[in-house]
């Protein structure tokens, strides 16, 4: 507590002098966040000061006894609130993190998919922002996701040079249901991801209700599961490609999606990722 800085050799005064403010008093606490138990197995996080809190500048006085003892009310709230955030964030982090770990994986297995659910997850969510959806997180973890399935899909198939035969592509048709069977047991995902799920299992469907998994064709098919179809078409075809077909320029993969607007690919998200591209928000790596 300093009720008149001026006389107080501690105060910086030159901030005062770049920001036009001036400071008479200030009272500081210490933001203590309080012991936060995680569980039997994560333990506690121990308490600890987190940072400090500052007042500045009492209207018609200095700061007293009163006003130390309310300061810290306030900080202590404020502490646990920050720390209950900072772990949040770092949970987040840790799944966002983790899913990317997943999906850069399921890519590696496949030498021709590097780094195709980064960008099917870019371009989902620049399509999703066209379409004016406010939250795009779970377009966002989707597009990692949508090809999670593969990791069921036998090396041979995956690495084939060749084109499949046709019994390979029934085995490869089935990676949808596959990433689907193996995320819809996690109540969590369910929750608070709902659009995980119909992303992984329906970006191979259609807007005329072909494509795949078969028993999920019609006019229920999600708007999530066309955002992400779109987005995998655009980069299979613009990407290095299979070995038996070459990648092709995008003003050509954007025509080509084009064309298939109504047929292949719901018209609005045609509409949206053709937005997105004009304004330059599909960044081929
Ligand atoms: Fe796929
Ligand atoms: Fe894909």
């Amino acid at each position: 507590r300093v009720e008149d800085v001026s006389k107080d050799s501690r105060h910086y005064g030159q901030i005062d002098a770049q920001s036009g403010f001036v400071t008479r008093s200030i009272l500081c606490v210490p933001l203590r966040a309080p012991r936060i138990v995680l569980g039997p197995d994560r333990g506690d996080v121990e308490p600890r000061i987190i940072g400090g809190a500052q007042a500045l500048n009492k209207r018609g006085g200095t700061f007293n006894e009163e006003d130390v003892e309310l300061f810290e009310m306030f900080a202590s709230q404020a502490a646990t609130a920050l720390q209950i955030s900072r772990l949040y964030t770092g949970m987040q982090r840790l799944f966002d993190d983790t899913i990317k770990i997943i999906a850069n994986l399921s890519d590696a297995r496949d030498p021709y998919t590097s780094g195709h659910s980064a960008r099917v997850s870019q371009f989902a969510v620049a399509i999703a922002e066209e379409l004016g959806w406010k939250e795009t997180y779970q377009v966002r973890v989707g597009g990692i996701l949508h090809d999670i399935g593969k990791i069921g899909v036998p090396d041979a198939i995956l690495n084939k040079r060749d084109r499949l035969t046709e019994e390979e592509f029934e085995r490869m048709k089935q990676h949808p249901t596959i990433g689907y069977n193996a995320m819809r047991h996690s109540h969590a995902m369910a929750t608070h991801l709902p659009m995980v799920l119909p992303a992984i299992l329906e970006h191979h469907v259609r807007a005329d209700g072909g494509g795949y998994p078969a028993e999920r064709v019609g006019p229920e098919v999600s708007k999530v599961g066309q955002i992400v179809h779109v987005a995998d078409v655009f980069d299979a075809l613009t990407s290095t490609g299979r070995p038996y077909r070459s990648a092709i320029p995008p003003e050509e993969a954007l025509a080509f999606i084009r064309r298939g607007s109504g047929t292949e690919f719901d018209p609005e998200c045609v509409e949206a990722f053709c937005r997105a591209w004009e304004k330059g928000k599909i960044k081929l790596q």
